[in-house]
């Protein structure tokens, strides 16, 4: 499967692609091909360091989007909007959001999603008729998708009303060592998996705990 990661030079993005990229093609997508492509040599060092071969390719995020089967919407929610509105071909394609509309207030993170409920239902508004998605990884911390000596030993509940996209995303996580997906029911319910992402930063915070996760048996 081609990956295509959007926004894929950031936290979550390069973690991913570290994960992903010795089993798939991955394209690491940027608004600027150069950082893409350095990006895509580190990565390539890092796995080369430990053995790993892998095929990563860095691109624009428009060629990112025509070059892949599966997009992964790897970019901050205050950038959703316009992010979406300018990349064409979606159509078609399995589109994956991880992205969790959170704000910190003093000491704490808050879910604030967007009047349309959530990130994932915000997008599902924008993007063409035909696009196949899914909410999944909103999770996971981006620490621990790069920490390759971590084993992600995590739940990754997946939402979507398209059971053959769905399919399609729960194959990708299980197809990365340890992560067991999950699904989770349709798009509507994604603001319960979004807002779940607060929750596990507040209790890091307060417990002094790095980078919790979940794991439902
Ligand atoms: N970080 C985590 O631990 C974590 C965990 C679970 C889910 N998530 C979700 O994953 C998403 C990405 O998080 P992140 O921490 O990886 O974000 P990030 O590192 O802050 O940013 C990701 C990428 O967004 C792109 N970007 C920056 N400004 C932009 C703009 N004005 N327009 C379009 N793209 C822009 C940048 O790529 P270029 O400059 O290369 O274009 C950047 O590398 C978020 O929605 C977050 O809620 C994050």
């Amino acid at each position: 499967m081609r990956i295509g990661i959007i926004g894929g030079t950031g936290g979550i993005g390069e973690g991913m692609a570290l994960r992903m990229a010795p089993f798939h093609t991955v394209v690491i997508g940027s608004r600027e091909t150069e950082k893409a492509q350095v990006c895509c040599r580190e990565c390539e060092e890092i796995l080369m360091k430990k053995g790993l071969s892998c095929s990563l390719i860095g691109k624009t995020n428009q060629e990112t989007v025509d070059f892949a089967d599966l997009v992964i919407l790897a970019i901050p929610f205050k950038f959703l909007v316009p992010t979406l509105q300018e990349l064409k071909g979606l159509e078609g394609k399995v589109v994956v959001s991880p992205v969790n509309p959170i704000e910190k207030t003093g000491e704490y993170f808050s879910y604030v999603p967007p009047s349309e409920g959530s990130a994932a239902l915000l997008a599902r508004k924008l993007l063409p008729e035909g696009t196949q998605l899914c909410l999944a990884f909103n999770n996971i911390a981006a620490n621990r998708w790069r920490d390759l000596d971590d084993p992600l030993e995590y739940s990754v509940a997946v939402c979507g009303d398209d059971m053959g996209a769905k399919r399609k995303v729960m194959e990708l996580a299980a197809g990365t060592p340890h992560l067991r997906p999950l699904d989770a029911g349709p798009l509507a319910v994604a603001p319960l998996v979004e807002s779940l992402t607060p929750l596990l930063l507040n209790l890091g915070r307060f417990n002094r705990m790095k980078d919790v996760g979940v794991r439902f048996f």
